[in-house]
């Protein structure tokens, strides 16, 4: 089963997937934690080119870039982990891409064969994965931008503007897929986030006893 883990930067997806990761080990469930970009050495190498500004990329780079290092690490992790029976928690997946990615504005007249071009990706992608589902973990921009304060940003998390485009394509992506996503309120303490996410742990472990219900987050 993949687990991804979405969100604006600042939304707190790394302390909910290790949350999330050691309660499942604690199950005796075979857990593994990855990340996007990245997850592979190609894929962190990828991951320096688009996030950062050492050569600036367009739009349309930065997601073919985003999808050459999302490809390296389903070969490699994802897939291999999958087929081993094992539980892949991955924080960001495509759903990043379509968010920071097909939101840029820049594509113009050429835009219908750019969203051609992703959702392709995308089926070529899926086809190494089938139990899918989506953690959305919401928090409102004023937030997340007062938890970056003292972070090293990069490219996309020093534009507000980039993260307004983001929550918009986030909910545009849920509106197409809402039986994927689960919502978490991450605009609370910890602890409230916590009882959110065991509830989930639980979820994933029964559905892992009875693998015939697939839309177990719904
Ligand atoms: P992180 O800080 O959550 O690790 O994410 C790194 C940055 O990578 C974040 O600003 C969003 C960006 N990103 C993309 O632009 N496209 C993608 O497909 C992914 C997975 C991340």
């Amino acid at each position: 089963m993949l687990i991804t883990i979405e969100g604006i930067d600042g939304c707190g997806k790394t302390t909910s997937a290790e949350y999330l990761v050691s309660k499942l080990r604690d199950r005796g469930l075979k857990v593994i934690h990855t990340r996007e970009l990245g997850g592979t050495q190609l894929a962190e190498i990828l991951r320096e080119l688009v996030i950062t500004d050492i050569y600036s990329s367009s739009g349309l780079t930065d997601l073919l870039m985003a999808f050459a290092s999302r490809m390296d690490h389903v070969e490699k992790v994802i897939k291999p982990a999958l087929d081993a029976g094992e539980v892949v928690i991955c924080e960001r997946f495509i759903d990043s891409t379509y968010a920071y990615q097909l939101t840029d504005p820049s594509y113009k007249d050429n835009l219908s064969l750019v969203r051609g071009l992703f959702y392709d990706l995308e089926v070529i992608i899926k086809k190494h994965i089938r139990d899918y589902h989506t953690l959305y973990l919401d928090i409102p921009i004023e937030e997340s931008t007062k938890r970056l304060v003292g972070r090293k940003l990069d490219k996309f998390e020093k534009d507000q503007a980039i993260q307004c485009r983001v929550v918009k394509g986030y909910s545009d992506r849920i509106a197409q897929d809402p039986k994927r996503f689960l919502r978490v309120n991450a605009n609370q303490s910890l602890e409230g986030v916590k009882v959110e996410l065991d509830v989930i742990v639980e979820k994933i472990s029964t559905s892992l006893i009875s693998p015939e219900e697939p839309d177990f987050l719904t």
